[in-house]
């Protein structure tokens, strides 16, 4: 049986050791300045969990498929900081504030390219349906950050609409990372559906915890800087939901997401007046609702599929992540 110890180490080993060209400098230096800081790691993680319910030990053919999940994930974070005017992930400056946005382009770019070469490490039998999960995916991924940035302008997004933009930018990911692990190990399809559905409603709950943390997380242990998105207009969980629920105060909401955020001040003001309406209206204890509602829906797939020791796994995994304040 695969432990989480295991999978720690396995982690450990694979991110310590990691390999990019080293030249020219100016193009892989911010691939391993991304690596090298990193992150929870939550998707190789998941992939070598499902993979664990399966299989007794990793091998390259599993572990460096896990790595492209990681290392894809990292360059849509480069590339997102960009669209975002994001200046600090996981506690350091991002790549376009430390270098520059021409550098954070090309830098994400050949980080694509290498997931796909980790990518063809899958074994020769199952590599077509993993290529095309993991193209689907990737695409997917392009498709919800365009929506993000559509509802940017809009004051009218329906939670539905809120909830397919999450599902695409960040859902799906995180499900080929649950499918893929259980595909390798060469589960039934039944087995890999259920991983994925699993593992779609642990990435809605994951960005409704995000889009939480954005508002009333802890700069130091978030890593990103509070209030990024009210700043930025974004139409995240806490908007979406606030201006459903706001009724009379609904005119009151949309003056504060109007209001200019161009100078410190201005963004101080704006981040204290959305927030304070966000908690009269209470939307940040729903928020938790939310996420608590996400993950047992995530749990009841995994249900469907194991019981006993392996059910455990996947239910400590979805804890873990409920309970994320990072
Ligand atoms: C950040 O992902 C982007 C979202 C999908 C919310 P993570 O929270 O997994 O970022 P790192 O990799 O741990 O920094
Ligand atoms: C990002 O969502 C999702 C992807 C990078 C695909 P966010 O914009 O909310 O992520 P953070 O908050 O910057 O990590
Ligand atoms: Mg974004
Ligand atoms: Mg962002
Ligand atoms: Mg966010």
């Amino acid at each position: 049986m695969i432990t989480e110890i295991h999978i720690e180490q396995a982690l450990k080993e694979l991110f310590d050791n990691i390999v990019f060209t080293r030249e020219p400098a100016g193009l892989y230096d911010p691939l391993r300045y991304m690596i090298a800081i990193g992150g929870k790691r939550i998707r190789p993680r998941l992939c070598l969990t499902t993979y664990g319910l399966y299989k007794e030990s990793f091998d390259q053919s599993i572990l460096q498929p896990a790595a492209a999940l990681e290392v894809f994930h990292s360059f849509t974070l480069i590339h997102d900081d960009i669209m975002d005017r994001s200046p600090l992930r996981r506690g350091v400056p991002t790549v376009w504030k430390k270098w520059n946005e021409d550098t954070a382009i090309l830098s994400g770019d050949v980080m694509n390219i290498d997931a796909y070469k980790r990518i063809a490490c899958a074994p020769a039998n199952v590599l077509p349906q993993v290529l095309k999960l993991f193209s689907d995916t990737a695409a997917q991924v392009c498709d919800g950050q365009q929506l993000d940035m559509d509802f940017e302008s809009r004051t009218d997004v329906p939670m539905d609409e809120y909830m397919q933009m999450i599902g695409l930018k960040t859902g799906v990911l995180i499900a080929c990372a649950a499918k893929m692990g259980a595909l390798i190990a060469g589960a039934s399809e039944t087995d890999c559906e259920e991983l994925y559905a699993y593992g779609y409603n642990l990435g809605l709950a994951f960005q409704v915890a995000d889009d939480y943390l954005d508002a009333f997380g802890d700069e130091a242990v978030f890593g990103k800087p509070i209030g990024g998105d009210i700043v930025n207009n974004k139409k995240c969980w806490l908007t979406t939901h606030a201006l459903e629920k706001a009724g009379e105060a609904r005119e009151e909401l949309l003056e504060a997401l109007a209001m200019p955020a161009e100078t410190e001040v201005e963004r101080v003001m704006k981040i204290a007046t959305v927030k304070d309406i966000y908690t009269d209206l209470s939307v940040d204890e729903d928020a938790k609702y939310e996420i608590l509602r996400l993950n047992n829906l995530a749990l009841e797939h995994a249900a469907k599929i194991c019981n006993g020791i392996r059910y455990e796994q996947l239910r400590r995994f979805a804890d873990k992540l409920v309970g994320r304040t990072k």
